[in-house]
């Protein structure tokens, strides 16, 4: 049975904290709990984790199934990594990209994402809601595979 996770890259544990005015008043613990209501609703598994190490994502994507799903906000990890870029076309998972700003309307390093490419989609600038809509969606996915 396939499963829903949601990864989270650096400085994404400050939610709520950090740079409101950019990322909104949510914690990453609030989102997560909408997250996962979505998902019990659904009746579907979903796990949400949070690194600021870059090995450690690239782990967490090497040990996803192919029958798994993939939630991804790579943070500042999305304008440089290559390293998860190659760890997501190695593993084959589906992956949809996240964040809470919009990163096309804010400085230009931010407009470009290396993960893009390897991604279904991306949601960007609908601020936590954009977690939910991606949830939606990879319940949808799953649903449609069989993979629930
Ligand atoms: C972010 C956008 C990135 O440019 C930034 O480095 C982040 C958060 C977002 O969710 O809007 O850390 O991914």
């Amino acid at each position: 049975m396939g499963m829903i996770w949601v990864f989270n890259g650096p400085n994404l544990n400050l939610l709520g904290l950090r740079e409101p005015e950019h990322y909104g008043s949510h914690t990453l613990a609030e989102i997560h709990q909408e997250i996962l209501r979505i998902a019990n609703e659904a009746k579907i598994n979903a796990e949400c984790k949070q690194t600021n190490h870059e090995g450690v994502l690239i782990d967490w994507i090497q040990d996803l199934s192919s029958a798994d799903f993939l939630i991804l906000n790579p943070g500042a990890w999305t304008h440089t990594s290559y390293a998860i870029r190659d760890a997501i076309s190695a593993v084959k998972v589906p992956v949809v990209e996240v964040h809470l700003s919009n990163i096309h309307a804010r400085e230009a390093f931010r407009a470009n994402s290396v993960i893009a490419p390897v991604c279904i989609g991306q949601i960007s600038g609908l601020g936590a809601e954009g977690y939910s809509l991606a949830m939606h969606y990879a319940i949808s996915y799953q649903k449609s595979l069989g993979k629930t």
